[in-house]
């Protein structure tokens, strides 16, 4: 049993400068001691085609071994048109199949997302909320890190500059690590657990 609770960050989006991939940039800086954060690129995915489930891609393939492979999720979601981005829906449903074979099934995760318009993902984030149940993923609920404004939160680099919200990935990211803690049976419990300060209320 690792002693790192390794957490696997993917991003919704594709663009370049994307502010969703600069907040999961900021993430893996905030991740608290005994945690790491490894990344997975969604570029490249082919949309999913039922006809091929059962010989998915390779990068699909990859993607259900990593995973697997992961302690726990941590999704970073845009908003598009009320709800997350195709890109982020067509890997959750490519790693979901086939019928029988749900990599996401058991998994601890914890949910942000960032916008250029005041809500900050919210709607995208209980979109994906929702998609979790019927994947068994367990998200944590608390703090919620919706990223509004966001052109006033990252600066011309990419780098996430407002204080309160790295403060919030950084609580985010610490019940996270609690909560996949808690959800290990007690025989392999490791020594990643750190007492959680709170919610960050809004
Ligand atoms: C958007 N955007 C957007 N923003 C929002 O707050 N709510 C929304 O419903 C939408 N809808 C939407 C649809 C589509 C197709 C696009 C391309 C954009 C704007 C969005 O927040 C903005 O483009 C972000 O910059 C996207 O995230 P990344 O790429 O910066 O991570």
């Amino acid at each position: 049993m690792s002693e790192t609770c390794n957490i696997l960050g993917i991003a919704g989006s594709l663009r370049r400068e994307s502010y969703n991939r600069s907040a999961m940039r900021a993430a893996t800086e905030l991740v608290p001691p005994g945690a790491r954060i490894e990344v997975f690129e969604l570029d490249g995915i082919p949309g999913f085609n039922q006809d091929d489930e059962q010989h998915p891609p390779a990068k699909v393939v990859e993607l259900k071994r990593r995973i697997r492979a992961a302690d726990a999720l941590l999704f970073v979601t845009p908003e598009y048109n009320y709800s997350i981005s195709g890109v982020l829906k067509n890997a959750i449903d490519w790693a979901s199949r086939p019928y029988g074979d749900n990599a996401w099934s058991g998994k601890p995760a914890a949910v942000m997302g960032a916008s250029i318009g005041g809500i900050g993902t919210a709607r995208a984030q209980y979109h994906l909320r929702q998609v979790f149940v019927f994947l068994n993923v367990y998200p944590i609920n608390e703090p919620e890190v919706m990223i509004g404004r966001a052109a006033e939160k990252f600066d011309g680099e990419g780098t996430l500059t407002d204080e309160r919200t790295r403060e919030k990935i950084r609580q985010l990211l610490q019940n996270l690590v609690d909560w996949t803690e808690r959800l290990r049976p007690p025989e392999a419990r490791a020594s990643f657990s750190f007492p959680s300060s709170g919610a960050i209320p809004f």
